[in-house]
């Protein structure tokens, strides 16, 4: 059993496509597909962050995270998001929330979310968070991640 072999089994699982935004002094976002739903009531989703993304800190001393629903015509913004060391929020039009966080143009869902509790695992960090807002927009259909590609379904 390898990690390659771990990596290629997951990216057999499709998931959505999410950007995870917060604010301190300044946005800061990232693309995430490790977010689920764990409880309903209360209603509580989770991600998983990389100990070594560079907006962490932000991550770990704010309370309030937008997480934003890709729709299927945003694998640019899924780039942008992924890629190191651009300016992200200068290539995407978005609103700051009631907390000030960014809300991304053109997605398909937001889920406005109060941090729960963060519990460290491994490499990453599990943020629990309870929502406190959600908006979907039924007219578009979600971007999907399967097999290391984006996808979008029929
Ligand atoms: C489809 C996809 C899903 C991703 N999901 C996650 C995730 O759940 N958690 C995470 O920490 N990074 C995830 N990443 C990687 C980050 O988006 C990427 O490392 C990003 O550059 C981190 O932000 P930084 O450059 O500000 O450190 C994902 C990347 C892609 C392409």
């Amino acid at each position: 059993m390898s990690i390659s072999q771990f990596k290629q089994t997951i990216n057999k699982f499709a998931t959505g496509v999410t950007v995870v935004t917060a604010y301190n002094n300044a946005p800061v976002g990232l693309t995430v597909n490790s977010f689920t739903s764990v409880s309903l009531d209360p209603m509580l989703i989770l991600f998983n962050l990389d100990k070594k993304i560079s907006s962490l800190d932000v991550f770990l001393k704010t309370n309030y995270f937008n997480v934003n629903i890709l729709a299927d015509s945003q694998k640019n913004i899924a780039s942008i998001f992924y890629k190191k060391d651009i300016d992200r929020f200068t290539k995407v039009n978005y609103r700051p929330s009631r907390n000030n966080i960014p809300i991304l143009a053109n997605i398909h869902g937001l889920l406005e979310c109060q941090k729960y509790k963060i519990v460290e695992a491994g490499d990453h960090y599990l943020f629990i968070c309870k929502i406190v807002n959600i908006v979907v927009d039924e007219t578009k259909k979600p971007l999907v991640f399967y097999n290391s590609k984006f996808c979008n379904i029929a």
